[in-house]
């Protein structure tokens, strides 16, 4: 039996937490900060998960064996070295990357270097720094249209510029390196040849050896029906993805999930924990549009309710370097889930507002991202305020229940995509 800190407040980690707490082997389920979801499957702390003393303090008076890191933030900032070299936290478990390895997420440029040496199929792409930035000018006249910039560091999912035009591509990147346009996460940029394809998320369980593939999803990242408009964190996401067949997966596993978990290997560098692999299929092959070092959100509110074995029991499989020894069932039905916002959102939005109805859910799984308790209330807290999961056998019928749910719980200015699988049911159509 096991006590288990997650840390996080999203969808994601409600959904990771949700599923832990259907664990045999789970003791007590803390999360930090965590939110009005999380708190109805575990205890809540008031720790934030980049204060690392705080998360010490709370690893140490809550007696935790192991923890899960959520978000890439604490990653990042290296919380897998602080718990590998601090002695009070000798022997506790932490599922996720060391800092070399967040760097797959944490910088473009390691990534783009990490998938060259070990001859992953990515875009191709030259790196510019302020030194080199008529480099960069010159070099964009090479390439065709459209112009992707991105910005080297953790910019908040902002930092990727799709440019049709030339001039405007190449002032851009003077703003971007020159005047900092994205903070320090744009002293480097990377420029990259333009794929034209259909993406989707792929998600790998590694214990540095060996690996467990999890189910795969579809996300929709604009805020907009029709994939039009400002790009937010996820609107909604599929799992199963169709065009994900079996051959196609193979070629993702052969091809890129080998090469990573070997090329992690001989770089020496610590990886135990999740990678979700930001695939786009191009013809009929399989590219990496990008690393990160944790699950996505709101894949993972589709992800988890998939998941049949018991997930604590992956996660030792992780900590205990057995992961080859453990199952993994996966449930066949389709499962699906829709975003409902806050107004504004992605822009500036209010909180606070009365989220009423939401036992009247009960088709669907109730996956909290942005809420907090205030008194007997549950009220908005974020831009994203639930993620409504629900299972199906196809997807419309996965998807009919999200809606649905959607469309029964209030608050003001609630806003959700209409459309979340609707391109997939088309595409089935055509098959
Ligand atoms: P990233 O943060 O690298 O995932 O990029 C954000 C989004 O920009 C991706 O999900 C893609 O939709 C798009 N994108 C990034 N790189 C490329 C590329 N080389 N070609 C086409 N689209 C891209
Ligand atoms: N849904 C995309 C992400 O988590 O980055």
């Amino acid at each position: 039996m096991m006590n288990v800190l997650v840390l996080g407040s999203g969808g994601r980690e409600h959904a990771i937490s949700w599923k832990l707490a259907q664990s045999s082997h789970i003791q007590s389920l803390f999360i930090a900060p965590g939110n009005a979801g999380t708190a109805a499957v575990g205890t809540n702390l008031d720790v934030d998960p980049e204060d690392f003393k705080a998360v010490r303090k709370c690893v140490v008076e809550n007696n935790i064996q192991l923890v899960v890191v959520g978000p890439e933030g604490p990653l990042v900032k290296g919380i897998v070295d602080f718990f590998k070299t601090d002695k009070n936290l000798q022997g506790v478990g932490i599922i996720g990357p060391s800092q070399v390895g967040a760097q797959l997420e944490g910088s473009k440029d390691f990534a783009k270097k990490f998938m060259q040496r070990h001859h992953i199929p990515t875009a191709k792409y030259a790196s510019f720094t302020k030194e080199t930035v008529e480099e960069g000018v010159a070099f964009l006249k090479t390439m065709k249209a459209p112009y992707v910039l991105k910005a080297d560091g953790l910019a908040a999912g902002k930092g990727v510029l799709i440019i049709e035009d030339l001039k405007t591509a190449q002032d851009e990147l003077r703003s971007m390196l020159l005047d900092q346009k994205f903070g320090a996460a744009s002293s480097t940029v990377v420029i990259e040849e333009f794929l034209k394809g259909i993406e989707c998320s792929v998600f790998v369980l590694t214990d540095g050896h060996s690996y467990k593939i999890l189910p795969e999803a579809k996300d929709y990242k604009r805020i907009g029906v029709g994939d039009t408009g400002l790009n937010t964190g996820g609107m909604g996401a599929i799992s199963p993805v169709p065009f994900c067949t079996p051959e196609f997966m193979d070629k993702i596993e052969s091809r890129i999930i080998i090469p990573t978990i070997k090329g992690l290997k001989a770089d020496e560098i610590e990886y135990k924990g999740f990678i979700f692999v930001g695939i786009i299929k191009v013809g009929n092959d399989p590219y990496v549009i990008e690393y990160n070092c944790r699950m996505g959100d709101p894949e993972t509110e589709v992800v988890m309710p998939r998941i049949k074995s018991d997930l604590l029991n992956l996660l030792e499989g992780v900590v205990t370097q057995t992961l080859s020894e453990c199952d993994l069932h996966v449930d066949d039905r389709v499962c699906s889930t829709v975003v409902t916002v806050s107004k504004g959102y992605p822009e500036s939005y209010e909180k606070g507002k009365e989220i009423k109805g939401l036992h009247r859910a009960d088709e669907a799984i109730v996956f909290h991202s942005g809420t907090k308790k205030s008194g007997a209330k549950i009220v908005t807290n974020g831009g994203r305020v639930l993620a409504i999961s629900a299972y199906g056998y196809s997807i419309n019928d996965a998807t009919k229940k999200s809606f649905d749910a959607a469309e029964s719980i209030e608050y003001s200015g609630k806003y959700f995509r209409e459309d979340i699988g609707k391109d997939l049911i088309k595409m089935l159509e055509k098959i």
